[in-house]
């Protein structure tokens, strides 16, 4: 797997640690070995924005968590290759081990939600990637065709900003995946969705639906929802483009103390707005998968 192979000083203790290196039964990162990697999970969302920030990797976290709350099987893989936030975001250090029979071991949050980033490869989480496009190609086919993730109900896939090279890789690699969109309210942020739907519709990837966090602000005062980046604007996108409006998630200063402590929101916040929205969320999405 030279195409795991690294430049600038950062990436070097990634490329050797990298699971390629070792014995493999299949060519690692081949259709074959993918297919077969994947072969259990019955569904597998990737999580896009248009737009960066727009909470995709809290809406990640979240989603899963609910999902394994209410008994499913449930994976995060981050393909964020640049920035990529999942193991801080559930408080998870450990690194990547191999299995026995030289597979990538998911990390495990908790007996129904396992986690692979490529941060737990890096021994020093401030390393930078410098990768292109093709290296970048080249770690995403192995991901996919190296962890050993068992049955899963849901895979969630985490995808950087935009329409690049990981939710390309994504789309072509994993034909029976689907898009959760991410968006804000405001129209800035809608502009950048329509790309991501028109990028849907370009690579023939379906699209289960759009979610629309940071919709208002509940005060913790007196309850009234302050429209802090506008309300609604998700809804009428998804509507306007025919896909599944999946859920709105408000604003709450608590996500960004939990996500930063590598705490879960919906454990330490169980009966705020939030945490009742991306259960309603969770089974909107239950409701329309397999
Ligand atoms: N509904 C919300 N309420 C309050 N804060 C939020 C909400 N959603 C996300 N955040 C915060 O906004 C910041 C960005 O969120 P997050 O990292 O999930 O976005 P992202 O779309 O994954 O970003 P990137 O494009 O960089 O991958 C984080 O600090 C997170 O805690
Ligand atoms: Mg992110």
């Amino acid at each position: 797997m030279g195409s795991c192979s690294s430049q600038g000083g950062g990436s070097n203790k990634i490329a050797s640690s990298c699971p390629s290196q070792n014995q493999q039964t299949k060519q690692p990162g081949s259709d074959e070995a993918i297919k077969e990697a994947l072969d259990k999970i019955k569904n597998k969302l990737m999580i896009m924005s248009g737009k960066g920030g727009v909470g995709k990797s809290s809406v990640t976290i979240n989603l899963a968590m609910a999902l394994a709350d209410k008994g499913f099987k449930v994976g995060i893989l981050d393909v964020d290759i640049h920035g990529p936030d999942i193991p801080r975001m559930l408080g998870i250090k450990d690194m990547l081990e191999m299995t026995e029979d030289k597979k990538l071991a998911p990390l495990k949050y908790s007996d129904n939600l396992k986690a692979v980033s490529i941060e737990a490869l890096s021994v020093n989480k401030d390393d930078a990637i410098i990768w292109r496009g093709p290296m970048k190609y080249s770690a995403i086919n192995q991901f996919l065709g190296e962890v050993k993730w068992g049955e899963l109900d849901y895979l969630l896939i985490d995808s950087p900003p935009g329409t690049g090279d990981e939710p390309l890789t994504i789309a072509q690699k994993i034909n029976d995946a689907q898009a959760v969109i991410v968006t804000t309210p405001q129209e800035i942020s809608l502009a950048d969705v329509r790309k991501s739907i028109n990028f849907c519709n370009t690579v023939k990837m379906k699209m289960l639906g759009l979610v629309e966090n940071m919709s208002g602000c509940v005060c913790p005062h007196c309850s009234e929802t302050i429209p802090l980046f506008g309300t609604g604007g998700g809804e009428k996108t998804a509507k306007d483009a025919k896909i599944n409006f999946l859920g709105k998630i408000p604003f709450d200063s608590n996500m960004v103390k939990c996500g930063d402590a590598g705490k879960s929101f919906l454990k330490e916040h169980p009966n705020s707005p939030m945490a009742k929205a991306f259960l309603e969320t969770a089974q909107k999405i239950i409701n329309n998968t397999k």
